[in-house]
């Protein structure tokens, strides 16, 4: 196990980013402080030979310019508040609106766009950031902290958070999968431990009907290829263009498993996080991408473990409240195997 870095570049407000390298021998990692952003994912496919399982950029600019979240860590909040407005014990707060009428991701200076401190393990590296009240909107100075944990045959993320007033929070990665490491995934296979789902609008935002997934093209109890089914007629995939929809998890096992058999690879998710955003990255303009890769529509498929999306006005949904004094803690392991 190693652990080495090196200057990534600067923001364009002048502040550096370091890239973090954590190799095993089999896997290794690239990680930016900049979003604790997944640069590079290797993992060895089926004849041996590595393959870079994640969509990224070369330069911090990159980073900086293009939308979509590569690789980064999402908070305070995944996915959408409505209108980006909540009340929280009797008091309205308004959040940053950054896509449409509604906040998605932290807003427009989230997580992803911070620079966090970071602190070496023998296999982890623990980042660290603090987000002051009032951020974006948020009550709250909110401390967090993110451990990348390289496993043997994974990598592991551990977040945690405290707040002196309570607050929302939502902690997620927007890793854009591609177990081939380039072209679309359409013919990956997916399987989710979800008997249901949440039904968005045509905002991607839930109208509180949480439907079951048998006899539509949201069923993947059976693993099934994405292909089958991006294209179809069900509204919630219609109206995103592809697949974007939090599903919820059963509970018990895996939560999914993406597999590509060009390459053999075999990706197990698993989190101690209630729901699973499944998108199929059905917003990702053309772009070019690291190592003059051509990025497209439907080139990776992201598993945002997280809770259900907007949950701040569903009372009966596992809430992403953060009470002064409590600590949130919450986990997600990206596991390969062939
Ligand atoms: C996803 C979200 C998509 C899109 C994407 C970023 O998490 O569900 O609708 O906003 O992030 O481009």
């Amino acid at each position: 196990m190693s652990i080495s870095k090196r200057r990534f570049g600067f923001t364009k407000d002048g502040r550096e980013v370091t890239c973090f390298t954590i190799d095993n021998g089999k896997l290794k990692a690239e990680i930016l402080d900049y979003g604790v952003t997944i640069k590079n994912l290797f993992v060895p496919d089926k004849s041996g030979k590595p393959v870079d399982v994640v969509l990224g950029y070369d330069s911090v600019k990159e980073y900086e310019e293009n939308d979509g979240y590569l690789g980064a860590t999402i908070g305070r909040v995944g996915n959408r508040i409505a209108k980006g407005k909540f009340t929280l014990n009797g008091e309205d707060y308004t959040l940053a609106v950054n896509n449409g009428p509604n906040h998605l991701h932290g807003g427009l200076k989230g997580f992803d766009k911070a620079i966090w401190g970071s602190e070496e393990r023998e296999n982890s590296i623990i980042f660290s950031h603090l987000s002051p009240d009032g951020d974006e909107g948020y009550p709250g100075n909110l401390k967090v902290t993110v451990e990348v944990i390289l496993e043997e045959n994974g990598i592991t993320l551990n977040y945690s958070a405290e707040t002196d007033k309570d607050t929302l929070i939502n902690l997620t990665n927007h890793s854009y999968f591609n177990l081939n490491g380039g072209g679309d995934v359409l013919g990956h296979t997916l399987k989710l431990n979800a008997d249901k789902f949440n039904v968005g609008d045509g905002d991607c935002l839930p109208t509180g009907e949480i439907a079951s997934v048998f006899g539509t093209v949201m069923d993947f109890t059976k693993e099934r290829s994405i292909g089958n089914g991006v294209d179809s007629d069900e509204p919630c995939v219609r109206l995103s263009r592809g697949y974007d929809s939090n599903f919820i998890l059963n509970g018990e096992g895996p939560a999914a498993v993406l597999k590509s058999e060009r390459s053999g690879i075999i990706m197990t998710v698993s989190t101690t996080e209630p729901g699973v955003q499944v998108y199929s990255a059905n917003f990702l303009t053309p772009r070019r991408g690291k190592n003059g890769a051509d990025y497209t529509y439907r080139h990776a498929l992201c598993l945002e473990t997280q809770h259900f999306p907007d949950s701040v006005h569903h009372k009966d949904w596992p809430t992403c409240v953060l009470k002064k004094g409590e600590r949130f803690s919450s986990k997600t392991t990206y596991s390969f195997n062939v």
